[in-house]
């Protein structure tokens, strides 16, 4: 049997639940602008219906939508090279989520460890949307039959469920319609940590301010952060071997790698022996030089809400365009009758 070809095509979405973080940029925002115009078609998405599986205020989430939207744009995503909308405008993903949700087996979902993080002691009291969250991302991502998805290393086990749930529907109706659909995790900064604990992952829900960089920070903000980022007393080692077990230290090198487009090696070469009294400033002057202009361009754009509302639209007639003749010929596998 010849397996089906799938158009190369890139899907990758971000949760409007409080402000981006640096992490956020580095991790999959600044690493989509580099797959867009190349190899892949590139759609992604600010996705609205995966926020409202915790709490989210009416007025804020429309905020929170256009700002990512905003960061977007911002960071260099095109509107005429990629495809960028807020999920709820294209109703294919929870139809194709629903369907799903009868694929994926609770034994997989009881094996999140996102959810069993982010659910702690209180299982009982969370959404089932919560719970089912990453069928509803697999419906994200396979309603464009995706082949490549980019995120960072938290989101790896959900793309690894997505590939389960198009395996076994696949298998159980005998068909290959569903890609298996490769993450990409690739460069410095899939895993950004915490400043004030290189244990943590940098989120935008964590306790304190400072130990995220959001990317609406000013450069006062910033500078202040990396200056004060928790760090060891010993100077930056001569190889990139010297940061094991050394997690703040190899944070910091990990993010000046991401931000200046090299290696932690070449920038290990280049800062060998340095002290933090002179490697944090020079991160921190990095930091703002790449960060400031697309900060400026956010505040900006958000100042037109109206032209965000018009390009998500835009976006949005695009991806059904590709979501509904998936979702028909779904249904048509399935046997729902239309
Ligand atoms: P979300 O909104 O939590 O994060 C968006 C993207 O940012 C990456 N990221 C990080 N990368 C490196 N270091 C960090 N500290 C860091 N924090 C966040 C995430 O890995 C992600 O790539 N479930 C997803 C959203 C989603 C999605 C999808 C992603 C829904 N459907 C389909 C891809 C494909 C999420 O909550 O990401």
């Amino acid at each position: 049997m010849t397996e089906p070809t799938f158009t190369p095509r890139v899907f990758s979405g971000i949760k409007p639940s409080g402000g981006l973080t640096l992490g956020n940029y580095l991790g999959a925002i600044k690493r989509f602008v580099g797959m867009q115009g190349g190899a892949f078609e590139t759609i992604y998405c600010v996705v609205d219906l995966h926020a409202i599986t915790v709490w989210q205020d009416p007025a804020e989430l429309a905020q929170a939508t256009r700002e990512v939207a905003a960061g977007f744009l911002a960071a260099g995503i095109d509107p005429s090279k990629s495809i960028l909308f807020n999920q709820s405008m294209v109703s294919a993903h929870a139809e194709l989520g629903w369907i799903f949700n009868c694929v994926a087996r609770l034994g997989w979902m009881n094996r999140m460890t996102q959810f069993k993080e982010k659910a702690g002691k209180n299982a009982e009291k969370q959404s089932l949307g919560l719970y089912a969250y990453p069928s509803l991302m697999a419906a994200d991502i396979l309603i464009y039959h995706a082949t490549h998805v980019p995120v960072g290393e938290d989101q790896k086990q959900h793309v690894e469920l997505t590939r389960d749930i198009a395996a076994k529907f696949n298998h159980d109706y005998k068909t290959d319609f569903f890609p298996l659909t490769e993450p990409v995790i690739e460069g410095p900064a899939t895993r950004v940590m915490n400043l004030r604990d290189g244990t943590k992952k940098m989120s935008k829900s964590g306790e304190s301010d400072m130990e995220r960089i959001n990317m609406l920070d000013d450069a006062d903000a910033i500078s202040k952060k990396f200056k004060k980022a928790r760090t060891d007393p010993a100077p930056l080692p001569e190889t990139l071997d010297g940061l094991k077990d050394r997690p703040e230290a190899r944070n910091l090198v990990d993010i000046y790698a991401a931000l200046s487009d090299t290696t932690p090696e070449a920038v290990i070469a280049e800062h060998a022996g340095a002290g933090w009294g002179a490697f944090k400033p020079a991160l921190a002057d990095l930091a703002v030089s790449k960060l400031a202009p697309i900060s400026d361009e956010m505040g900006r754009l958000m100042n037109d809400p109206a032209e965000i509302d018009r390009i998500l639209r835009s976006g949005a007639d695009k991806a059904r365009v590709i979501a509904e003749p998936i979702l028909q010929r779904t249904y048509d596998i399935v046997g729902l009758l239309r």
